[in-house]
């Protein structure tokens, strides 16, 4: 597998972006977001996404030049129309203005809606978090065809729904809880397909609603359980707020568009902390929560007790020093997307 460096991989990725119109500090912030998500190990919402990313540019479902609009607003809210640009471009710009709210008011929450993916929310929330502020998003994985069924129900009627809640700490990175409300994630299951595997039981359903390990049943026509196992209840319910607040508040809807574009409602909550507490103080707590939880006696067979977020935040150090491992099939069609409209190629290490 060849193994990229960070820097020259994102360098690529910005160049093709670049050469399909998409103005440099925006094809900056769309590579940067992915290759973040392949440094904390989120390969999932990678370099992988850029050719379907490619092809929506193609199909004229992204805009590369859309200018986020401010729809509504007061001293503490924000309406954000994205004009169909690409998700990472439009929410970034948002997170800006919130910020700026939330600083001003003490908190400040907003919606944005029309438009692309918006990947990992982490990357944003872990941003703010870094900046002092609390940030809860949540996002309902766009009007597409739909992919896990509610509690009790077979065929499927909620996206993966994802909710994050960062929080800043001190000397540690920050907290960073960010999870998508179904039992696996789609591009997990994909995975599992192109290597032949079997997943855990519990997962999916099968077309006729039975119980499978097979991804390859999920992809006939199954569909995946909320998380939770025997208490799916409670990631059903995680989801179903999640599609109130990024589909409904948005006004967007639910369910599948007639168009069926890519459409990621999102809403975005930022907590200034110094409205609240010293901030060095809040801090230096949470570095002392986190020294208090990973203290915990282990349970038999565990070799760490870990806060959320810090997985992604060891992933993130060693990919930076060692490179990111990409598989050859996407190699090999990113490299081929470069070629193609004259983009210097890295070297793999
Ligand atoms: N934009 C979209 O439409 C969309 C949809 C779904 C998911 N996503 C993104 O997909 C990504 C993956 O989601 P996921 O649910 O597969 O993540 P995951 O299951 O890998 O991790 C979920 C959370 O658990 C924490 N965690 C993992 N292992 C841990 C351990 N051993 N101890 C303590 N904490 C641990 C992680 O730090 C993370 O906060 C997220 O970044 C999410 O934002 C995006």
């Amino acid at each position: 597998m060849p193994v990229v460096g960070h820097s020259a991989l994102q360098q690529m990725v910005a160049g093709i972006y670049a050469a399909k119109g998409l103005a440099a500090p925006d094809a900056s912030v769309v590579s940067r977001h992915q290759v973040e998500a392949n440094l904390v190990g989120h390969d999932s919402h990678g370099v992988l996404l850029t050719a379907q990313y490619v092809r929506q540019i193609d199909a004229g479902e992204i805009n590369v030049t859309a200018e986020l609009e401010i729809e509504a607003e007061s001293r503490g809210t924000a309406v954000f129309g994205g004009n169909w640009g690409f998700g990472y471009v439009m929410t970034e710009k948002a997170m800006a203005v919130l910020a700026d709210k939330a600083r001003e008011v003490g908190m400040a929450s907003g919606v944005i809606r029309y438009q692309g993916h918006m990947g990992r929310l982490g990357g944003y929330a872990d941003a703010a978090a870094r900046a002092g502020l609390i940030a809860l998003m949540t996002a309902d994985s766009g009007r597409g065809p739909k992919a896990v069924a509610p509690f009790g129900g077979r065929t499927s009627r909620l996206g993966t729904n994802p909710i994050c809640i960062a929080v800043p700490a001190g000397a540690y990175p920050p907290v960073v809880l960010d999870m998508a409300t179904s039992s696996v994630a789609v591009g997990k299951l994909a995975l599992a397909r192109a290597r032949g595997e079997q997943v855990a039981e519990g997962l999916i359903l099968d077309k006729g609603g039975n119980p499978t390990t097979s991804p390859v049943d999920y992809f006939a026509g199954g569909t995946i359980l909320p998380l939770g196992g025997a208490q799916g209840y409670k990631g059903f319910g995680l989801s179903f707020i999640v599609e109130i607040l990024s589909g409904l508040l948005t006004g967007l809807g639910y369910g599948v568009a007639a168009d069926g574009r890519h459409n990621d409602g999102s809403f975005i909550a930022l907590f200034d902390v110094r409205q609240f507490r010293a901030l060095a103080d809040f801090r230096r707590d949470v570095d002392e929560l986190i020294d208090y939880i990973h203290a915990s006696p282990l349970a038999p067979g565990a070799a760490e007790v870990l806060y959320p977020g810090e997985l992604e935040a060891r992933t993130l150090a060693s990919r930076r020093e060692a490179g990111i491992p990409v598989e050859e099939a996407t190699w090999a069609v990113l490299t081929g997307l470069a070629e193609g409209l004259g983009v210097p190629l890295p070297s793999a290490r």
